[in-house]
């Protein structure tokens, strides 16, 4: 089942494993360099069906470090060209990137905010600090929402010009999106706040914004936080509901973590702790989803995959320590994977 194919649009992937989106704070503005090719040509060398660059700032408030990558430009852009035609001229892989906006979260270093003058001055849905000690964001005005619609549907447009095959709209752990769905960091009085279906407007617009520059030959992935552990928040029930209206608004699969919006929450960690969101998700609401969180091991995966919790297994920590995690699974199920022809010789032990 790992490595049973499986499409989203025109897009097929080869098999179920995906390397999660993980930021990894090494860009000088916002541009990828040598590291970032290696480190992401890496896993397309070691099987994996799907590839999802790091968290990918929409303009530069959008990112929650100063070494954080960016793609409110073409140069940007052009650096990620690079790996995106590696990807596909040297492996059957396909590549997807992650766009973010931190929001409230962004001017960061080491988990601490920097000052204005090292950083920048946050923004978000109303003017609650993630952390009481932190400075209070700047509230987007009703323009301005309209105009961070925009800066995504921009940066998706670039996205695809560097021939990315997914798109992925972070919408988790507690960032701008995250921001506006939550009735705890979301308390405005405008259209993008109130009820639920104002809260989830700004995402709404965003995923119909980002459709408008995508064909079948692109597609596109949302990832949530299923719940955010608090009383009175973004919980399960909410995320369901949501998935059922992105359905509708043409998105491909739900990618399901949790957690992020607020500060101190208790969570309860364990081998594949998110699945259960995952799988509530995709059955309640029809949807094809994503499943990940300490899921690192072959037979673990495919039992998600056989009980119907989730369509892929995004694998975020684990595939940083094995890049030839989709590769080595193939050898023990003796599944067709990709494996370079150069390195054919390993396959022979004499
Ligand atoms: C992450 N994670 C993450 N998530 C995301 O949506 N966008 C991102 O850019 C990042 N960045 C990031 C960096 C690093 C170093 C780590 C370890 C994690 C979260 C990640 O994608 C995943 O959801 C969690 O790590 C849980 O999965 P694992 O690590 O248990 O497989």
């Amino acid at each position: 089942m790992i490595y049973t194919p499986i499409k989203f649009r025109n897009i097929e992937l080869k098999n179920r494993w995906v390397m999660s989106p993980m930021c990894m704070y090494s860009c000088e503005n916002g541009m990828a360099n040598d590291f970032h090719f290696v480190h992401y040509g890496s896993r397309a060398q070691g099987g994996t069906g799907l590839i999802i660059v790091e968290a990918t700032g929409v303009e530069p408030r959008g990112r929650i470090t100063n070494h954080c990558m960016g793609i409110w430009n073409d140069e940007q852009a052009e650096k990620l060209q690079k790996i995106v035609n590696f990807v596909h001229e040297n492996s059957d892989s396909k590549i997807g990137i992650q766009l973010a906006h931190a929001g409230r979260k962004g001017s960061t270093w080491n988990n601490k905010q920097i000052s204005i003058e090292e950083g920048w001055e946050t923004v978000a849905p109303s003017s609650i600090p993630y952390h009481p000690s932190e400075r209070i964001p700047h509230t987007l005005s009703t323009d301005e929402v309209k105009e961070q619609v925009q800066n995504f549907k921009e940066a998706a447009k670039r996205a695809v010009q560097a021939g990315f095959d997914i798109i992925e709209i972070h919408g988790a752990h507690g960032y701008l999106i995250h921001q506006f769905l939550s009735p705890l960091s979301n308390i405005r009085t405008d259209e993008y706040g109130g009820s639920f279906e104002n809260r989830i407007r700004f995402l709404i617009e965003i995923v119909d914004a980002v459709n408008e520059v995508l064909d079948e030959n692109t597609a596109l992935f949302i990832r949530v936080s299923g719940t955010e552990y608090a009383e009175n928040g973004w919980d399960i029930e909410s995320s369901v509901a949501l998935a059922k209206v992105l359905k509708e608004h043409a998105v491909d699969l739900v990618d399901v973590s949790s957690g992020g919006n607020i500060h101190g929450a208790k969570i309860s960690v364990f081998d594949g702790y998110q699945v259960p969101f995952s799988s509530q998700i995709k059955n309640e609401a029809s949807v094809k989803t994503g499943a990940v969180g300490l899921i690192t091991e072959l037979d673990q995966a495919e039992k998600i995959l056989q009980n119907g919790e989730a369509d892929l297994i995004f694998v975020a920590r684990e595939i940083l320590r094995n890049p030839y995690i989709a590769v080595q699974g193939s050898f023990e199920t003796k599944e067709d994977c990709f494996f370079p022809h150069q390195y054919t010789r390993a396959k022979i032990s004499t």
